[in-house]
């Protein structure tokens, strides 16, 4: 057996960069131990912990055993660590490490699927006596899905086989094939002794046989994130903060930059909306001022001239490639659920800093994560199994292929509070919207700029633009209702207006008034009207016949979705349409008002 020496190129990088490595393999097979001795051995551990671990066991008269470390150095970083598995860290000449331990399966899975982990590559630790079990190969399938293609493979314990070349060579066969059959091509395989130090830092006599890197060689011959510097800029937005000083109206937009690089001067696109500025600045915590950002970093973006953005879209450079943007995806997912995965119920899909509400249109295929059978077709998944679906997302979402990014190539799905699987999107399909979504992006793109900000706008009128959608079984209450909510916000002051649909149907419309199948049309142009009059500041309330959710998927396409609320009148709590309040018919047109008029506006 011949062992690749390097197939990674050994430019010398700079001393801040941070690559975050994830260790896995099944249960006891030595993971801990690998990075036990990797902190042991390259002094990377804080003064005295050694002994005092040791002297520690001594005292309890168990044995020593160098996952006891992990265990310290968690007690002790416990405060500000947010993700469940030990995170610890340590430096070589060439750079800085990450190194994530996980502690069993359950916890790995879940820190893979939610990207807590951000590992750029993983050591796959095996016991060589064991051998391959079922999560070497979980994991190894979950790796290739999640897109960590750098995996350095340690067949530990080797001195329980007599540290056989024969038998290493066996497992690096055996193993090879499986990952050649989820396309991962190891970086290396490495026999170890995890336990005595053998081939982690230092060489082993007993494994002469082996010419290829050490554990931490293969470490430093990995490629980081500074690659990410190469594609193109993609940043979910976090959040939006406004300037608090008076006559300032200026926001930033924060997030932490997923890919690529950003100057200022640099035109940038926010998807799916479209809404398009210059970037006047780069702010960072605490820190000076800079024109530019890389990967990795995060900062808060200055815009020259304010939109409308919100926490989930993606920032990107519009000289760049555009992620996709789609309602309805092909998926691969990793189900974690206590509950299966069915077809009936709703979940909650949130990539990058975006949440939508989805369901699972159609299971196209399972897979076994371990020995990769296939079954086409089903109607549920089961915990631990993977599988390709169709989603259906409630919003539409911007992503990428996690070939290119990350963050924004990997999903996670939500059960209730718990994070019940996660995947990626392999595609995105055509969705009856997308016409009008591609027009409202296009519009938005070219959008003629006021002097006035949306802001003082705001402040002006006292109030934050809505459109209220008033729907439901019951004849003429609708109207009723919205009518007594347009006079009442009147006398209040507000910047209000009842927007019958004949309005608009006798006029916008009028030339498409009488002709057939222009539903789509009517429900279109009612929504670019609605869109004026919300740039406008104003509260917008309009009433249509049980609206579907089909029709409330065209306007929220066209509108900005964060500013629709949904009113449905009657007795059925379960329409064809989500919606933000419900009216039962015993309530009085009064009371209805004022229902709406508390928990909407
Ligand atoms: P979990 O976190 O429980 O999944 O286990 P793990 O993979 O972190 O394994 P851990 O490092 O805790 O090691 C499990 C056992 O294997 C311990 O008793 C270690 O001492 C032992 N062990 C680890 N490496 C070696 C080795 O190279 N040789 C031998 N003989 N034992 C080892
Ligand atoms: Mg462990």
């Amino acid at each position: 057996m011949t062992v690749s020496n390097s197939t990674t190129p050994t430019t010398q990088l700079s001393q801040t960069e941070l690559l975050p490595i994830v260790v896995v393999g099944h249960v006891d097979h030595g993971k801990s131990t690998v990075i036990g001795r990797l902190l042991t051995d390259t002094d990377s551990l804080p003064q005295g912990k050694l002994e005092q671990v040791k002297a520690n066991c001594q005292k309890n008269s168990k044995p020593f055993e160098y996952a006891f470390l992990i265990d310290a150095l968690k007690d002790e970083q416990a405060q500000g660590i947010t993700i469940d598995s030990a995170r610890v860290f340590f430096k070589t000449q060439k750079r800085k490490y990450i190194i994530i331990d996980a502690p069993g399966h359950i916890e790995f899975l879940k820190n893979m699927v939610t990207g807590a982990a951000r590992a750029e590559a993983a050591l796959l630790v095996i016991d060589a006596k064991e051998g391959i079990r079922e999560n070497s190969k979980r994991h190894g399938y979950l790796l290739s899905m999640l897109g960590i293609r750098q995996v350095v493979v340690v067949m530990n314990k080797m001195d329980l086989v007599d540290y056989s070349e024969k038998v290493f060579d066996q497992l690096v066969d055996e193993f090879q094939k499986f990952l050649l059959k989820v396309d991962i091509e190891p970086v290396v395989f490495i026999p170890a002794d995890a336990r005595q130090g053998g081939m982690i830092v230092e060489r082993l006599a007993q494994m002469e046989w082996y010419q290829g890197p050490t554990v931490l060689e293969a470490l430093d011959r990995l490629e980081s994130g500074i690659s990410n510097k190469q594609l193109p800029f993609r940043m979910p937005v976090q959040d939006v903060y406004k300037f608090t000083n008076f006559g300032d109206d200026r926001r930033i937009i924060a997030g932490t930059v997923a890919s690529g690089q950003i100057s200022v001067g640099d035109e940038i696109v926010f998807y799916p909306s479209g809404k398009k500025s210059i970037v006047a600045g780069i702010e960072r915590f605490s820190a000076p001022q800079k024109t530019q950002a890389s990967s990795g970093e995060a900062v808060g973006l200055t815009l020259a001239d304010q939109v409308y953005v919100r926490r989930g879209d993606v920032a990107v450079l519009s000289h760049e490639s555009a992620p996709k943007v789609s309602s309805r995806v092909k998926a691969n997912i990793f189900w974690l659920g206590k509950d299966d995965l069915c077809k009936s119920k709703r979940y909650v899909l949130k990539i990058g800093t975006a949440k939508t509400v989805c369901w699972v249109e159609e299971i196209l295929k399972m897979i076994d994560a371990v020995d990769l059978t296939e079954h086409f077709g089903g109607e549920r998944v089961l915990r631990h199994q993977a599988a390709e679906v169709v989603l259906c997302l409630e919003r539409a979402v911007a992503f990428d292929r996690i070939d290119l990014t990350k963050e924004t190539g990997r999903f996670v799905l939500v059960d209730g509070y718990h994070i019940a699987g996660g995947g990626i999107i392999l595609e995105g399909f055509e969705d009856q919207f997308e016409q009008f979504r591609d027009e409202a992006f296009y519009r938005n793109y070219k959008w003629i700029k006021s002097d006035i900000a949306q802001e003082q706008r705001k402040e002006r009128y006292g109030q934050q633009p809505r459109l209220i959608l008033i729907t439901g079984e019951a004849g003429e209450r609708r109207k009723d209702i919205a009518r007594a909510l347009e006079k009442k916000l009147f006398e209040q002051g507000r910047l209000v207006y009842f927007l019958g649909i004949g309005n608009v149907i006798h006029g916008v419309d009028a030339d498409i008034q009488d002709q057939e199948g222009m539903g789509q049309e009517h429900l279109r142009r009612l929504a670019e009207v609605a869109n004026l009059m919300l740039d406008a500041g104003m509260i917008l309330i309009v009433t249509g016949i049980e609206f579907s959710q089909n029709d409330l998927n065209v306007i929220q396409a066209i509108v900005d979705s964060d500013l629709i609320k949904v009113v449905w009148i009657g007795n059925n709590s379960k329409p064809d349409i989500s919606y933000d309040l419900r009216i039962p018919l015993e309530m009085s047109d009064l009371q209805g008002m004022e229902e709406i008029r508390e928990k909407l506006i």
